[in-house]
């Protein structure tokens, strides 16, 4: 079977991970053997495309397999739930020992009673999971995806019923920023933030499956690289899957350039537009383009942010006042929360563009 690289290398214990070791360390010893069944709830947070999955799924492999890899024998379910008359569905992946949920997608209260059912089931039994017949994990482990997308009255709902059921399952939650969480969930979790790798620590996973698949690089493609996919470890080696396929695994030329994927180029052509063009034309230009970003699954406050970025960068660049770019984040932060408190995500961005080709075009 193939696998595209970022599922091929996808480091599977503690010790493979060459980035933030520190961390790798900390975990590693939160599940030595005799501290198994100690193991706190965690709420993991960090930059998309991190490795925050990863992490989890190597400390899952550490704590239930001691590396044997089982938990990576992965199923994947639909569960059904009855809410007065409405049926909800909810995609569930798990192994013999944990299970993998994002009940953020069902929307708001009926995550709350994904959760509620999904814990009660699982925390109700009592489990047992005998490891190289030596230590008994009493465990089994929820990951929730998203956490930070949660309804308040998911996590609430959450914090109760971890207390309740918290001899027989540990949870992870896991998301990119801790600003939606609420404080008591905060306070009874241990929180764990992953940085990006460095420069170096990328540039190493990079060479590593390109040594592994047989690829001609130099570093000034690494540099490019890393200039257009900032660290992003998992859109890092889609673009370099991606190049040598292309350039028939050979990307040492000086004149290889690396290119953004579409999504990117077309926040490119959102910026430039806003900038250069400021009438009412652009705003429906703007619109479709948005449109055609939220229909390829492109999260609305993934596109905020990399405008937020692109101004950062192209700012100065493009003649942007330094008080226009300083309001233009200012605004990016008010229309990130109001999508967060809203459901039509297309309003907000179209919002905050307008407030963009209004402060760039004074
Ligand atoms: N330490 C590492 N060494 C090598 N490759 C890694 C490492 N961590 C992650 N990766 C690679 O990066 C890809 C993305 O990682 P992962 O899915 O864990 O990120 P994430 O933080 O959960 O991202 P997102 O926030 O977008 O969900 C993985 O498929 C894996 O191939
Ligand atoms: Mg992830």
């Amino acid at each position: 079977m193939s696998y595209l690289w970022v599922d091929k290398y996808r480091p599977k214990s503690l010790n493979e991970l060459n980035h933030t070791p520190e961390l790798t360390t900390k975990l590693s010893n939160l599940s030595a053997d005799q501290n198994i069944n100690n193991i706190p709830n965690i709420l993991i947070y960090g930059p998309n495309g991190s490795g925050k999955k990863t992490r989890v799924m190597a400390l899952l492999n550490r704590i239930y397999c001691n590396d044997s890899n089982h938990v990576f024998k992965l199923k994947i379910d639909v569960r059904e739930f009855k809410v007065n008359s409405r049926n909800l569905e909810i995609n569930v992946v798990s192994s013999p020992y944990h299970i993998e949920i994002t009940p953020s997608d069902l929307g708001y209260s009926y995550d709350k009673i994904a959760i509620q059912q999904i814990i009660k089931e699982l925390g109700s039994v009592a489990h047992q999971f005998v490891v190289n017949n030596k230590s008994t994990v009493k465990f089994k482990t929820i990951i929730i995806n998203d956490a930070n997308k949660l309804s308040k009255d998911a996590q609430h709902a959450l914090r109760r019923t971890i207390e309740k059921f918290s001899k027989n399952i540990r949870i992870i939650m896991v998301c990119e920023t801790l600003s939606n969480i609420i404080d008591p969930i905060r306070s009874r979790m241990l929180n764990i933030r992953l940085s990006s790798p460095s420069r170096e620590e990328f540039d190493e996973i990079v060479i590593k499956v390109c040594q592994k698949e047989n690829i001609l690089y130099s570093d000034k493609f690494l540099s490019k690289l890393d200039n257009v996919c900032k660290k992003n470890i998992r859109l890092g080696l889609l673009t370099l899957e991606n190049m040598a396929v292309l350039k028939n695994f050979d990307l040492s030329g000086n004149d290889i350039n690396v290119m953004k994927p579409d999504w990117l180029m077309c926040i490119d052509k959102i910026c430039l537009l806003a900038v250069k063009n400021s009438t009412v034309e652009t705003i429906l230009t703007i619109r479709g383009i948005f449109y055609d970003l939220i229909a390829h699954c492109i999260p609305a406050d993934l596109i905020l942010q990399r405008i937020i970025m692109w101004v950062l960068e192209n700012g100065e660049f493009m003649n942007i006042k330094p008080n226009a770019i300083i309001k233009i984040i200012e605004y990016g932060s008010i229309y990130d929360e109001r999508m967060k408190l809203g459901s039509k995500d297309i309003f907000h961005l179209e919002g905050f563009i307008t407030k963009m080709i209004l402060e760039t075009s004074n």
